[in-house]
């Protein structure tokens, strides 16, 4: 049996759900990035537009009425669209921000009056529909966990396109700079404001490094702003971690209203944790290789929002002056995504580690992505962000792109032996856990080829239809537990 009260549902977030029906989300850098006609000659995405989405801002009721009947979910993880609920700035906004004496935004605070001049900027027909989905998820039994902070960012604050070509660093916005905090801050209060009698479970920041790694360090550039600058790397993680920090305080102050038995507010942030592990074992090189990406993509991010520790020039040694506990604010919960394992090779060549690795292909069963199927890790990870940081896990993610459906029963049932394996025998306080994803959807810079759902969609009529893995979600979650063949 998985711990009485585990939530079970799967997860969805807007750019890649909403659209498809209805009043598109417009203004944001991604929108920006994907349409851009240099990217898609590039190849950095696909060409493919989240205008052929499978209609979330439309079909959410039926979705989420599958969702608890056809799954057996009691809960649903989805998230908000800062664009769509601030199309216009929130700059002209005033409010009290403090920095420390290194120039990081320490403090942001805000007022009654704040909150009243955003109303008057926000598109309250967008915030009306989020309250109507939320609503709906209640209807249906399902808790909902929301994401502030699923990738795009209100196109006044970020025009990745500019960041991208230009060599004006006062050119280089969104999590570049620090007036994007304090934004963030505005949008994170006003939503705990306007919708937190709703909501009880929130993720500010879903995976920083991911944002980090595939928009300033691939070579390939696929997010915006498809810059390749290790040192832009760390300064957007830095900046995002703060950016959880100053959203966890805003929520705390905001939503005063419990809406279950999480409420008010219970605050967590997202991490994907991999597990990574040397290409060659006997090769030192990749050995070194490895420990140091672990260190970067699984630790360094939550360091900095549990311990103040930024750690910025990559070293994996915290000096005095990378020391900002000031800058702690408080993490109720990790949310850990959780999919693969990755094989860590050395390049050999030299010069900035971060720039000296690269990942060899994965052996075994790999999904369409490539990506190799290891259970075990799960398990691994979540031991390792407990004992490491002491706060109760909710696994956010956990799925595999695998578009005939062969793997994806088993991927799901190896997954939650190990989960399981974590809860019970190694004693950890899982909470939760979301399946990637409810319904096939648009899969970032890879658009439509990728298939997470849990659903198919027919991309005409948006009609879904349940992949194998519908019946066997549905009698785990309704049962608390997995079939005994499983145990
Ligand atoms: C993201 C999702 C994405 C999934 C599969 C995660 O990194 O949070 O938005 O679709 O992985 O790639």
């Amino acid at each position: 049996m998985f711990p009485e009260g585990f939530l079970w549902g799967a997860a969805i977030s807007s750019f890649q759900a909403e659209m498809g029906l209805g009043r598109p989300s417009d203004r944001t850098d991604w929108w920006a990035w994907v349409h851009d006609p240099v990217n898609v000659e590039a190849k950095r995405v696909s060409g493919d537009t989240p205008l052929n989405g499978p209609g979330f801002w439309e079909l959410y009721d039926e979705d989420l009425r599958r969702a608890r009947d056809e799954l057996g979910s009691n809960s649903v993880r989805l998230s908000i669209d800062w664009g769509r609920v601030f199309p216009e700035p929130t700059t002209g906004v005033e409010s009290k921000v403090k920095c420390d004496h290194h120039g990081n935004v320490a403090e942001v605070e805000l007022d009654r009056r704040v909150i009243s001049k955003l109303k008057g900027l926000a598109d309250m027909d967008a915030v009306g529909r989020y309250r109507e989905i939320l609503s709906s998820a209640k209807g249906h039994g399902l808790t909902p966990m929301v994401t502030l902070y699923h990738w795009p960012i209100p196109l006044w604050l970020h025009d990745p396109i500019t960041c991208r070509d230009s060599l004006d660093e006062s050119e280089r916005t969104g999590w570049l700079d620090q007036g994007t905090i304090t934004e963030f801050a505005k949008y994170s209060a006003f939503v705990a404001d306007q919708m937190g009698d709703l909501i009880d479970l929130y993720a500010t920041v879903n995976e920083t490094r991911i944002v980090a790694e595939h928009g300033y360090l691939t070579e390939r550039g696929e997010f915006p702003p498809g810059l390749n600058d290790p040192a832009l790397f760390i300064k957007c993680m830095k900046h995002l971690s703060m950016a959880h920090g100053a959203a966890y305080q805003q929520i705390k102050r905001w939503d005063k209203e419990k809406a279950s038995p999480l409420g008010p507010a219970t605050v967590g942030v997202v991490v994907v944790l991999q597990a990574f592990k040397p290409d060659n074992p006997n090769r030192p090189e990749d050995v070194e290789a490895s420990r140091f990406v672990e260190y970067m993509f699984n630790e360094w991010n939550l360091n900095a929002v549990f311990h103040g520790d930024y750690d910025m020039n990559a070293d994996m040694v915290i000096q005095p002056g990378e020391q900002h506990p000031w800058l702690v604010k408080g993490c109720d919960y990790i949310g850990v995504n959780y999919y693969t394992k990755w094989r860590v090779r050395s390049r050999g060549v030299g010069g900035d580690p971060l720039l000296g690795f690269e990942f060899a292909p994965g052996k075994g069963q790999l999904s369409d992505y490539g990506w190799e199927s290891y259970p075990w890790g799960l398990r691994k990870v979540v031991d390792w962000a407990y004992s490491r940081y002491r706060r109760p896990i909710y696994v956010t993610e956990n799925g595999i792109a695998d578009a005939d459906d062969r793997l994806r029963a088993r991927y799901l049932t190896s997954h939650l032996e190990e989960l399981q394996k974590a809860i019970e025998l190694d004693r950890v306080p899982v909470k939760g856990y979301y399946h990637w994803t409810l319904m096939d959807n648009f899969e970032w810079s890879d658009g439509y080829r990728i298939h997470f759902g849990l659903y198919r969609v027919d991309p005409e009529n948006k009609a879904r239809s349940p992949t194998k893995t519908v019946q066997a979600f549905k009698s785990i979650a309704s049962t608390n537990s997995l079939p005994s063949k499983n145990r």
